[in-house]
């Protein structure tokens, strides 16, 4: 048997071999706990569903985030449930959810099959109830992301999170269940998001997402009257960028477990923002509603922007920036 000599490098060839390279040398990881995602991208909660696995590959993201799951069925708030103002929007859904038994025969398993790790969103309106749901999930899911923040919720959400001792109470509870990596996120109105996000950290929270949306009232033109049936809703989108930069850059200088950037993020640049305030990972909302494609953009432009400057990864991506 005869041995075929190796081919000769070609350009084409050499220039294939060293974009191999120069991906395999970028490392967009990140760890969140005991978890390691392969990219610090991933959906916000409640503006991602598994259907969107038809038009996205979604096996580019770092990881999905489901809708929250509360314990029992609870339907959403009166129509009208969404707004949109001129760089953003306003929704009061109200976190319509089929209870956790409805939540793991219906939807876990189309959350699965996207082929990236899962992380259940776990809902309550009092600090009592996030430890039965975790429980009620019966070990499904790659890491729960606690939602001690919703605008939507009869303010009870909000109040949880802007609640050091709340938030310490929910997380100790959490962790009984589970060891599964724990997030906390938090809301932007918050008297001080250092003592919340270390609040979460010190009961063995993994990592805080900063931050939900913002409460937010809005009217119609006409009437003066309220646009949204339940009243208030939640304001998101990139009006919010500069108001939960701020909280992601005093809460990153608070704790060492990772803090995870959401709030009106569209692009590569906009995570980079956040990055280079010391997040660690971003989560995208409201652009993906406009944008479903704009998540996979922000990876691929991330790990270009590595790759132009010859950066391993992110931080060293930063660092080369302000060097
Ligand atoms: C229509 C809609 C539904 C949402 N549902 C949830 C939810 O179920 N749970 C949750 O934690 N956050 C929910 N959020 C808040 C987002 O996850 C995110 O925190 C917020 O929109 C800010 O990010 P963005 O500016 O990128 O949208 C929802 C936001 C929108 C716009």
């Amino acid at each position: 048997m005869t041995i075929a000599p190796p081919m000769p490098p070609t350009d084409a060839r050499r220039a294939f071999f060293d974009a191999r390279r120069a991906f395999e040398a970028v490392n967009l990881s990140v760890r969140i706990g005991s978890l390691t995602l392969a990219n610090p991208v991933m959906p916000a909660s409640g503006c991602f569903g598994p259907a969107l696995g038809r038009l996205i590959p979604v096996a580019e993201l770092g990881a999905v985030v489901t809708k929250t799951v509360f314990g029992t069925p609870r339907g959403g708030n009166a129509a009208h449930r969404l707004t949109e103002l001129r760089a953003g929007m306003v929704n009061s859904v109200g976190i319509p959810s089929r209870g956790a038994a409805g939540y793991l025969a219906a939807q876990h398993p189309l959350y699965l099959a996207l082929g990236v790790p899962v992380i259940v969103s776990v809902g309550g309106h009092r600090p009592g109830e996030y430890a039965p749901v975790v429980r009620g999930l019966r070990g499904a899911g790659d890491a729960y992301e606690l939602n001690v923040s919703c605008p939507n919720l009869d303010r009870h959400g909000t109040d949880i999170g802007s609640d050091p001792d709340a938030i310490g109470t929910v997380v100790q509870a959490v962790r009984r269940e589970t060891d599964k990596p724990l997030i906390v996120k938090l809301p932007v109105l918050v008297s001080s998001i250092a003592d919340c996000a270390q609040a979460a950290e010190a009961a063995g929270a993994d990592a805080v997402c900063v931050a939900n949306s913002i409460p937010a009232l809005p009217l119609t033109a006409d009437t003066r009257s309220p646009v949204l049936g339940n009243v208030i809703g939640g304001l998101s989108g990139p009006n919010i960028r500069p108001v939960v930069l701020r909280l992601v850059w005093l809460a990153a200088r608070a704790v060492d477990i990772p803090v995870i950037a959401c709030g009106g993020i569209e692009t590569a640049d906009d995570a980079l923002d956040y990055f280079s305030v010391g997040a660690r990972a971003v989560q995208v909302g409201t652009a993906s509603f406009g944008r479903p494609f704009a998540m996979v953009e922000i990876i691929r432009a991330l790990q270009e922007r590595c790759e132009g400057a010859a950066a391993a990864d992110i931080a060293e991506l930063i660092e080369l920036w302000r060097a």
